[in-house]
């Protein structure tokens, strides 16, 4: 709150505005390239303050009972006031000239001091910038209106805080599953779920002799379904086991494993799993045709990833060879 003469102690109460000069230099940049790649350097500065805890200064317009004690003379910059008396503060807003209302905020006191003075209080950024999470009825923020002015439309700031979002999606890798850094592993596993060869065997081994304890608690799973366990010594917190269909040719061959990959996916969402990885479920000892089975996975994932596209899943598709790998991206890209 502006209101002490004291500009070294206002300074040092403002040490949540240090960084944020680099604001200023991606406005500066964006403004004398407006290009796409400016603007994204400047909302990932925005953002990366906003992850720092950093702070705008914002103008404000204190209640009548504010004014009184802070103009009064027993308190200070920087002092923390206790009071029950109604100290509260209306964001002092502007109007452009098409009647539409902005918030104003300053990355610096050097920037606020450049225009008519207002009282000020510091504000974290992710609280100011949040209130734009639902509709505000403002346009956007206003920054440093006295000089660079740069109108951070509501448009990028959902932009910017999309960026904390997970994010949906899929890649293709080729690999050993058990040594991929995701939260969760799906293992083609039997309807025992007591291991076997392949990867389930590959996931046993890495994993350790635990899982085999855990899995022998489950009581074994039906095709199509999936059940969890701990990922014990693999780099994967989970593994989600899944019995894909054994290939006879048959229709019902493609809904079972449909319900691999569907049931999986809805398994991890249920254990707040935002990364999972899968082999080529039922092309081993199965015996699912690897393109045929490649066209059911993505089929699967994409229907899973738009039917949950608020989610932010990555999901990793792992071949354990180039032949795999090159069936799944030629499915990928339609051929
Ligand atoms: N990482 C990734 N993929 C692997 C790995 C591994 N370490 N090991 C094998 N694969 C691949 C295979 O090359 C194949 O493309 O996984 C795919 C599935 O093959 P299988 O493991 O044989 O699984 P599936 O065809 O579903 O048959 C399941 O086999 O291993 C037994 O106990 C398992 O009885 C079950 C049956």
């Amino acid at each position: 709150m502006q209101g002490s003469n004291d500009k070294s102690t206002l300074k040092e109460q403002y040490a949540g505005l240090v960084g944020n000069e680099q604001i200023i230099e991606k406005i500066d940049a964006f403004k004398a390239n407006k290009s796409r790649e400016n603007l994204l350097f400047l909302l990932e500065v925005i953002h990366n303050r906003m992850n720092d805890d950093g702070q705008f200064l914002i103008p404000v317009i204190p209640s009548q009972a504010a004014l009184d004690l802070f103009t009064s003379e027993e308190v200070k910059a920087g002092d923390t006031v206790k009071s029950d008396a109604n100290l509260h503060f209306r964001l002092n807003t502007l109007e452009t000239a098409d009647g539409k209302k902005w918030l104003v905020a300053f990355t610096s006191y050097k920037e606020y001091e450049k225009g008519e003075a207002s009282s000020i209080i510091t504000q974290d950024i992710r609280s100011y910038i949040n209130i734009f999470n639902k509709d505000c009825g403002y346009e956007g923020i206003i920054i440093n209106t006295w000089s660079t002015k740069f109108f951070f439309i509501k448009d990028f700031i959902k932009i910017m805080l999309n960026m904390d979002k997970p994010q949906n999606h899929i890649s293709f890798v080729v690999g050993d599953i058990t040594k991929l850094e995701v939260e969760a592993i799906v293992n083609a596993a039997n309807s025992t779920l007591l291991g076997g060869g392949g990867v389930d065997g590959a996931i046993h081994k890495a994993a350790g002799p635990k899982l085999l304890l855990e899995c022998m608690t489950l009581h074994g799973c039906k095709t199509g379904e999936a059940k969890i366990t701990k990922g014990y010594n693999l780099k994967a917190k989970h593994i989600i086991h899944t019995v894909g269909p054994r290939y006879h040719g048959k229709t019902e061959d493609a809904m079972l494993l449909y319900a691999c990959y569907i049931n999986s996916l809805d398994l991890a969402k249920k254990n707040n799993i935002h990364s999972i990885a899968f082999p080529a479920i039922s092309t081993g000892d199965y015996g699912y045709p690897a393109r045929e089975a490649a066209v059911v996975a993505l089929k699967a994932v994409i229907g899973w990833l738009n039917s949950n596209e608020e989610y932010g899943m990555e999901i990793v598709m792992c071949c354990y060879n180039e032949e795999m790998y090159n069936i799944f991206m030629g499915v990928s890209r339609g051929e």
